[in-house]
């Protein structure tokens, strides 16, 4: 039995460079939840992205599985645990996409202290206003990486050659510091941090983890980024801080909750209030997201299953 479900939309390669490693690969980019659990157990693979929980229910159904993909880097949707326990290997491609979310990371940042973003939507309505929509230079801050994986790694080398101050903490990982990037413990993180970028894995640790509390600990913090898991952050504490003036724009590539049509009151209130702000950036979850990335997460992801490379 070598057969692979994989059971999310992606690159064309996908087929092709399974069966080149001898795995016969059934597509179904369509397939719900349920679709999943009625054929799991006919296969000795798994292949998914961020929108299947891959939990207990799913995980005993899978008699035969051997390992499961996913063709990305997140494994919060995934019960890690229980996979281990089950000897069943978990891989994953976050080599795949770190470049594009690093690039993506620098162009928020450079949009929000250049205030690209928002002079364009006044531009729109025909206004021609200069000062108002002078910038700050990215060369003369102190960029703080707080979680330093593939992601804050592929940021910090990006940022190289802007000139800017980039210091790094991560709580699990020690020893990083290279030519990009200068670690740091955290009373130095939270001292220097002047744009602070979100690298941390959703975790029950991190969830909630940055809110006002925790973000006031910061003496210099001007700008927030958040290309990680939207649950991180608590988004209405953020815009507490944005609304007293502690905090002078902060871009988002996630959010706690990223289906419009699924929000609490709450959410709504907070979400219709940080989208009137011209200090505020958005993009869909797309950090990751690029033609050359959606390709490369592929090769990544089945280099590693034929490596026997897993997490
Ligand atoms: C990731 O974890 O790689 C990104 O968040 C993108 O995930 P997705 O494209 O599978 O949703």
């Amino acid at each position: 039995m070598n057969k692979i479900l994989v059971a999310d939309e992606m690159h064309e390669s996908i087929t092709d460079l399974l069966s080149e490693i001898g795995y016969s690969c059934d597509y179904h980019p369509n397939i719900d939840r349920s679709g999943i659990l009625a054929i799991i157990d006919q296969y000795m693979g798994l292949i998914i992205r961020s929108k299947t929980k891959v939990d207990k229910e799913l995980i005993d159904r899978g008699l035969e599985l051997k390992f499961v993909g996913r063709a990305g880097a997140g494994v919060d949707n995934i019960d890690v645990l229980l996979l281990r326990e089950k000897s069943i290997a978990l891989y994953n491609a976050p080599e795949g996409n770190r470049d594009a979310l690093g690039e993506h990371a620098v162009g928020m940042i450079l949009s929000l202290l250049h205030k690209i973003h928002s002079s364009d939507l006044e531009i729109r309505q025909r206004r021609w206003r200069r000062e108002p929509n002078r910038g700050f230079e990215l060369g003369c801050m102190t960029v703080g990486i707080f979680g330093f994986g593939y992601m804050g790694s592929a940021f910090a080398q990006k940022l190289s050659g802007f000139g800017c101050q980039v210091i790094g903490y991560d709580k699990y990982k020690k020893d990083f510091a290279s030519e990009h990037v200068k670690e740091v413990d955290f009373d130095q993180f939270i001292a220097k941090t002047e744009i602070l970028s979100i690298h941390v894995p959703l975790t029950e640790e991190t969830k909630n983890l940055i809110d006002r509390k925790w973000l006031e600990q910061f003496t210099r913090l001007r700008y927030l980024i958040n290309t990680a898991r939207g649950e991180v952050l608590v988004l209405k504490d953020l815009l507490h801080m944005l609304d007293q003036g502690n905090i002078h724009g902060a871009a988002f590539d996630v959010l706690e909750n990223e289906k419009f049509d699924k929000y609490s009151p709450d959410q709504d209130q907070t979400f219709d209030q940080l989208s009137k702000r011209n200090n505020v950036l958005f993009t869909p979850h797309v950090g990751g997201w690029t033609f050359e990335s959606y390709a490369r997460i592929n090769k990544v992801l089945v280099e590693k299953i034929n490596a026997g490379n897993h997490l």
